[in-house]
């Protein structure tokens, strides 16, 4: 049996990675700000951290902040796996962010940096958004009487379950190094 640590196990896509886990055989901790008894706050690491990667495999990391921290948080993560002998770091990344300037896609580019760097053994996987992105974008977009739509932006959203799936193979197996890339097929 392996033993996974899945940061960010609470969020749309840690909570469906965690029950796949789960029902795949694996024993598995949850770590966010708010999971007990990992609740740890990435971005200040801490003895809690160090608790929550003691023993593990492998971690698949899914925990972002958007407003701020993730270079911060992945580098106490990955100083606690070293420290932890922790065999294999599996990172959730986003298609395209080596093309389109957003802050949060240069934070996560230079997160895959990190881990790359880390000595630890990773791999890392590119995914396109996943569905509820887009409906949570055109909610918003949807509020003023006259609604205004991007002109010539594409997008092949996928569904978080097969992310979720992958991630679980990806995670059973040896470290694959990246970055991998996978989108929807429309
Ligand atoms: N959503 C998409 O369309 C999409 C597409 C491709 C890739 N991704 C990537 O997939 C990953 C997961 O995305 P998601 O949409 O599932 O995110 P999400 O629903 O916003 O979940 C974020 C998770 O991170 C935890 N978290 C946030 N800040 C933390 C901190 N400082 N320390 C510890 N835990 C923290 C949250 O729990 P607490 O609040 O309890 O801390 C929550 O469990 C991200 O890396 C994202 O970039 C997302």
């Amino acid at each position: 049996m392996t033993t996974i640590l899945v940061t960010g196990g609470t969020g749309t896509l840690g909570r469906i990675l965690t029950e796949r886990l789960r029902a795949d055989g694996h024993e598995v901790r949850v770590l966010s700000r708010r999971a007990q008894p990992y609740a740890v706050d990435l971005r200040e690491g801490g003895s809690g951290l160090d608790a929550a990667v003691e023993g593990v495999d492998t971690i698949v990391h899914c925990a972002t902040s958007p407003r701020g921290g993730d270079e911060e948080a992945a580098a106490h993560l990955i100083a606690a796996a070293r420290l932890a002998g922790v065999g294999h770091l599996v990172y959730i990344s986003i298609v395209g962010i080596d093309r389109v300037p957003f802050g949060y896609y240069k934070t996560k580019l230079a997160v895959e940096r990190l881990i790359e760097e880390s000595g630890l053994g990773w791999t890392v996987l590119r995914t396109t958004q996943f569905h509820d992105l887009p409906v949570r974008v055109f909610d918003i977009l949807a509020k003023p009487p006259v609604m205004l739509l991007p002109a010539g932006v594409n997008d092949q959203p996928i569904e978080v379950a097969e992310v979720a799936g992958r991630l679980a193979e990806l995670a059973a197996g040896a470290p694959a190094g990246g970055s991998r890339t996978w989108a929807a097929p429309r």
